[in-house]
Formats: structure tokens, sequence, C-alpha cells
């Protein structure tokens, strides 16, 4: 497994398989690994004949008050994780590196950045979009994977794909839940024991919502307050957002169908968190 930090060397490394008609697989990260990345290493594995993890907190995707300073970082376990997946090529470039002086261009998805995540992170979906669109020139993927936990992110990151012509395809993933349902993600390790049981009471919501429809529930204003009472009872849970929405288009909705997202973002003490379902997909 090689371990490239250089931006111009990770473009010489990708020159080779794509005049050799080999496939890059990538997956994008901002490191601290968990079971979530490692089900796309190992499906990136089966997709790519080189299999490139990038790790990189890219600054501009969070906001001023936001955790870009104490996002949790351990790069030696991270190489481990990479190793028994399979990964070929690490590219972990440096702040200085890929925003150097003068950088000013942005990619921004407009209508889809807007509501959710994009709501209460003003700039984060554009901070995203740029730094992936940044990624894919440097790499080169025929394939790159990511996580539905991040729904939106993975929506902006298709438009973007496609309205810009970039030849990779797009592999979306389900999310992945610890043994008490809670989806994993690398902000849980901000949650002290008690907070972190507080955090189920997420996938709690999601699951309600999920019976109601099931048992015929279609308005979304009735659907909304359920979805919201099963978190207002956790005392520590403050919600950001609770939203039915179309599931491409995450325009709003009255009535529910199968294709309905149901995303969530809950504060559980001073962490965020986001977990979502489509309401006629699996869990
Ligand atoms: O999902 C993430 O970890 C990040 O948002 C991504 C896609 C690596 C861009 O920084």
């Amino acid at each position: 497994m090689k371990i490239i930090n250089s931006i111009v060397a990770m473009q010489a490394l990708a020159i080779a398989p794509e005049r050799e008609g080999r496939r890059i697989a990538l997956v994008p990260t901002m490191g601290f690994l968990h079971e979530g990345h490692a089900s796309l290493l190992r499906h990136g594995r089966s997709l790519g004949d080189v299999l490139v993890l990038s790790i990189f907190v890219n600054p501009i995707q969070f906001g001023q008050n936001e955790d870009l300073d104490r996002y949790p970082r351990d790069v030696e376990r991270d190489c481990r994780i990479a190793e028994a997946c399979g990964v070929d090529i690490v590219f972990m470039p440096t702040a200085a590196e890929v925003y150097p002086p003068g950088f000013q261009t942005g990619v921004s998805v407009r209508n889809l950045s807007l509501p959710l995540c994009g709501a209460s992170r003003p700039g984060h979906f554009e901070g995203v979009a740029t730094v992936v669109a940044k990624l894919f020139n440097i790499v080169r993927p025929d394939v790159a994977l990511f996580g539905t936990k991040d729904y939106q992110q993975l929506a902006v990151i298709r438009r973007m794909t496609g309205d810009l012509n970039m030849p990779v395809e797009i592999i979306g993933m389900p999310i992945v839940r610890e043994a008490d349902g809670v989806a994993m993600s690398s902000r849980n390790a901000y949650l002290s024991p008690f907070e972190r049981q507080s955090a189920t009471c997420l996938m709690r919501a999601l699951i309600h919502a999920r019976e109601m429809f099931a048992a015929g529930e279609r308005s979304v204003a009735i659907l909304l307050n359920e979805t919201r009472a099963v978190i207002e009872k956790e005392a520590s849970a403050v919600i950001d957002y609770i939203e039915f929405r179309e599931g491409s288009t995450l325009q709003e909705l009255e009535v529910a169908d199968d294709s309905t997202l149901l995303a969530l973002a809950v504060k559980i003490g001073k962490t965020r968190l986001i977990d979502n379902t489509v309401l006629g997909e699996e869990l």
C-alpha cells in the first residue's frame, strides 16, 4: 500500500491505469474510519483494479463555529483499516496544497444545496462539491463510492457529476449501523456514554415513522408530528430539522410515498448527528 501526500505524485500514479484500461475506484473520506467506510472500501475493492482511499479533513466544508479543529483524527489506525480492506493507495494531501494562496474557485450545486443540512450549514455543500471535484481531477476515478448516511451530499455529488459531465460512476452504499441502530459516524466519538445512549432516539424516530407509513399513514404533517414526538422525549436531544422530502429532488411534500426521504439532524449535547431513511426501502 502506497501513501501519497503530493497532488502531482497522485496524478502521476493515476496515469498508468488510465492508459492501460485498468479501473480506478475512489473512496473519499475525512479519515477516522469506521465500519461504514470499510464497507465502501470492500465494495470499491470489487469494482476497481486500483483502489484509492483519500483522507482529507476539508476545511472549506466546515462553518466558522463547527468542529474543524477537533475533528477526530487517527491516521495510523486508518492505514491499518485501509490495508485490511485491500487499499492500494492512500492519498492524504495537505490543506496548504489543496488550497494554495489565491485559490478562489467553487462548485455550487444550487438548489439541492439549499434545504436540510444546507440550511443549517451555509456553504457546506459548496465546500464538499469543490473538494470532490478536485479529488476527481487528481485521482481520475472510474467509480467513486459514498455512504447514504450523507444522503443530501450524495444527491449533490450525483448532480454535479451529471451536470459537469464528469466521467465517473457514483455508487451510494447503505448506512452501516451499530448493534443498537445508531448510524456509524466519525462524530459518534464525541458522545459521552450517556449521550451515546440518547443518540438511539434518531433510529427510534425513523422506525416509528416507517411503521406508521407501513400501516398506511401518508400525511406528512402527521408523520412529522409523530417523528418529532419520539425525539422530543429524549431530554438531551435538540432538533435541528426533521423533514420529509422527495427522494431525488429533495423538494417539500405533503403526501408521502415509497420514494419519500425522511431526514433528521439532531444535536445530542454539542454533537450534531444526522440519519435518514427512504420510506419504501429497507432501513
Ligand atoms: O463524507 C465525507 O467524509 C466528506 O464530506 C467528503 C465526501 C470526503 C468530502 O470532504
